[in-house]
């Protein structure tokens, strides 16, 4: 199964009562393991967790701490870019130039690299200083 249906496949689990914005996500690491997440939400922070985040989690949780490539998903009418906290959490575990494949349940796609999404982001050299 490629990255957009292993995507597809764990969107389907989501948990998003209050968005009612099924989000899923599948990320390969540069050891070849896959990872999957979806939002969860709950009634006290009904923003919950993206399906990027959980994706992440995954990895880090399994060892495994180098993305590779990444493919999101979601039923919307254009696809949907990773929020501004994703966008820092991917960069932070993948080089700039890794594919971020977002993808609508119709079959329209966008491919954009981690530092296309992140331009100019805070890194560790900026606290050089400190
Ligand atoms: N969401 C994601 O899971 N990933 C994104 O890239 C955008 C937004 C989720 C968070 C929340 O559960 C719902 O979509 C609406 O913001």
């Amino acid at each position: 199964m490629d990255l957009i249906a292993q995507a597809a496949a764990v969107r389907l689990n989501a948990y998003a009562p209050y968005s009612r914005f099924k989000v899923g996500a599948a990320l390969i690491s540069s050891d070849g393991n896959l990872y999957l997440g979806c939002n969860v939400e709950n009634v006290a922070y009904p923003e919950g967790t993206c399906a990027e985040a959980g994706a992440i989690a995954a990895m880090i949780a399994a060892g495994d701490n180098r993305i590779a490539e990444v493919a999101v998903i979601a039923d919307s009418p254009a696809p949907v870019p990773p929020c501004g906290g994703c966008r820092q959490k991917l960069a932070e575990f993948a080089d700039g130039d890794v594919v971020v494949t977002m993808a609508t349940t119709d079959g329209a796609t966008l491919r954009m690299t981690v530092a296309g999404l992140l331009p100019g982001r805070f890194d560790a050299s900026h606290m050089d200083n400190a």
